[in-house]
């Protein structure tokens, strides 16, 4: 199958600026504080783990972590920032896990099944999620709310897609846990341009006009 993420640049060799957005994301912390609270003493799979936006909080709260993602640059970057000894960095498809079935207490997945667009690839990863999730455990789809200034300046308020995507998720028989509002508050005007710039292009960065972008995000909960 051809790898389309394979050519996102943001998550290769752009990766430095995706970075500095997901570090810019949730600048009052909201969503660490909401993980803080529901990792504790668990087995964590971070599942499309990234650059490890939320390793920190879930490395010292968690009994055991692990990182999965496709992109070695990311996974890098990951690895880097990791501070437990017993923490494992597993560069892999989520659609096909190495990890025994019944084996994870908490999934958490940050913006990562929503970047798939081949709707029988992401089913393919989201059957694997669940398959490698205990009995009584439970998985965490943190995503964008319909409705924001951040969907606006993506144009996805005109295009369904958040919308179609958020859908499955609860066709999926995930619920609505909670609905955060919160900001991304990047050091510059041109910073934010420029990250906007390498993940969305050039028409959707020179939308942006403040440093401070209002984000709304929805976490989705999914028990067994
Ligand atoms: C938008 S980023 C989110 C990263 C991180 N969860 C965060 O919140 O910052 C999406 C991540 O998912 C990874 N990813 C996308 N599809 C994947 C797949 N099929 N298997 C594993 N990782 C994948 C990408 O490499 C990228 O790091």
């Amino acid at each position: 199958m051809k790898n389309l993420l394979k050519e996102s640049s943001a998550y290769y060799d752009k990766n430095n600026y995706y970075e500095i957005f997901s570090i810019r994301e949730d600048a009052e912390g909201k969503v660490r504080n909401y993980l803080e609270n529901i990792s504790k003493d668990k087995i964590v799979l971070d599942a499309g783990c990234g650059t490890g936006k939320f390793l920190s909080v879930l490395e010292t709260k968690s009994k055991e972590y692990i990182g999965i993602d496709l992109s070695d640059k990311q996974l890098e970057r990951a690895i880097n920032k990791s501070k437990k000894g017993t923490s494992k960095f597993i560069c892999s498809n989520l659609s096909s896990i190495n990890l025994k079935d019944n084996s994870v207490d908490l999934i958490i997945s940050s913006w990562v099944l929503g970047t798939i667009t081949d709707l029988e690839e992401r089913n393919k990863c989201l059957n694997e999620l669940k398959r490698v999730l205990k009995e009584d455990g439970i998985i965490i789809l943190i995503e964008n709310d319909t409705d924001s200034e951040f969907e606006e300046i993506r144009n996805r308020n005109k295009d369904n897609r958040t919308k179609d995507y958020n859908k499955w998720i609860l066709l999926n028989s995930f619920i609505i846990d909670k609905q955060i509002d919160t900001y991304f508050e990047f050091k510059t005007l041109e910073e934010a341009k420029m990250c906007f710039e390498v993940i969305y292009g050039e028409e959707i960065a020179n939308k942006i006009k403040n440093k401070r972008i209002k984000h709304k995000i929805t976490i989705f909960k999914y028990n067994k």
